[in-house]
């Protein structure tokens, strides 16, 4: 099998970036990306800078960008790539300083991570020496996925909210944050929360859910941020404006059955701050961008919403148990899925 590649090349030190091609002629039709990565370093361009360790979607290392998105190229087939006589590009990954072709600088990421205090808080109830704390595989299920991260970068890739704010904790720390806060072993979750809560954290996510699906191992780290924000809630700490963002929402579409976006920046930034936005809320209103916050506009038929969000509540689902994850959220398309019609029966001749 022949196999085209473009690689962007880059060397920050002269600043020079280009698009390089690259051909093999005699590629196995199973062969993967990084396959072809290391022969064309062994046998064309020995300059070629990227990273790799396992071979075997482990150590996290081979993350690229393959047609602008974030893969494993060690678990990318090269030959689903060329379908359509396509040429893939296979860029570095994003929201990472570069260092050369395809290799970033891993260091924000780990200084984030230990930011979020990755580990279990000591406590005076720890088990003494050679002792250790039994927790069912029921209890630890709460934080499963977060356990399966392998640190390759891909989330962070693909996190919208981090190219704009690159001070954002960001989905790869908020979900090993979550495997502390979720871990019925940790006592210190009041004070995690506390901290997640602050600017940068936990409510700066767009929830655009790009790292649930790049992820190459299932982390979901957008879950693992709204089982944050769900804890956060249940403990009461609400007072950042992204959680107050969210409250407004919930307290909004159940009592008029809309989102009321003119008392939302109110409500979000409070008083004084939305003193500041008269002007641009004027420009909106002028060009029917906005609505009048008055009167208020209630919707047809909004008690079904009503009865099941008592429902729900009724459930008594607060916190994390509360949030629907993806996985569970395919298991119940699966559920759901229309049975295959019956086999026609035999006509009777
Ligand atoms: Fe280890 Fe790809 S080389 S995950």
């Amino acid at each position: 099998m022949q196999v085209r590649l473009q690689i962007r090349r880059s060397d920050p030190a002269t600043g020079e970036t280009r698009l390089q091609l690259y051909q093999l002629d005699h590629v196995r039709p199973a062969a993967t990306l990084l396959d072809c990565l290391e022969e064309i370093k062994e046998e064309q361009d020995g300059t070629l800078a990227f990273r790799r360790s396992c071979r075997e979607g482990i150590c996290g290392s081979c993350a690229v960008r393959i047609d602008g998105r974030t893969a494993l190229a060690c678990r990318t087939s090269v030959a689903e790539l060329l379908a359509g006589g396509r040429i893939p590009l296979i860029t570095p990954i994003g929201n990472l300083p570069l260092i050369r072709d395809l290799v970033v600088e891993m260091e924000p990421m780990w200084q984030k991570m230990r930011s979020v205090q990755p580990f279990l808080s000591p406590t005076s109830d720890s088990p003494g020496e050679g002792r250790e704390t039994v927790v069912s595989p029921a209890l630890l299920e709460a934080v499963h996925k977060e356990a399966l991260c392998i640190n390759c970068g891909a989330c962070i890739s693909e996190c919208d909210a981090l190219t704009v704010s690159p001070e954002f904790l960001g989905p790869h720390a908020l979900s090993k944050a979550w495997r502390l806060v979720g871990d019925p072993r940790e006592p210190a979750t009041g004070r995690r929360l506390q901290e997640l809560s602050r600017e940068h954290g936990i409510w700066e996510c767009t929830r655009c859910y790009l790292c649930n699906e790049r992820c190459p191992k299932g982390v979901d780290p957008r879950d693992a941020i709204a089982k944050l924000g769900a804890e956060a809630f249940a403990a009461g700490v609400t007072r950042d404006r992204g959680a107050r963002h969210a409250r407004w929402f919930v307290t909004s579409a159940r009592t008029t059955g809309w989102l009321r976006e003119s008392e939302l920046v109110v409500k979000t930034l409070g008083v004084a701050v939305s003193v500041t936005k008269i002007p641009l809320a004027l420009r909106l209103f002028r060009r029917g961008k906005a609505p009048l916050p008055l009167p208020r506009h209630k919707a047809k038929g909004l008690e079904p919403a009503r009865a099941l969000q008592r429902i729900v509540a009724g459930q008594d689902r607060r916190g994390a148990r509360g949030i629907v994850q993806g996985e569970r959220v395919l298991a119940r398309i699966e559920l759901v899925r229309v049975p295959e019609p019956p086999e026609p029966e035999a006509e009777d001749f």
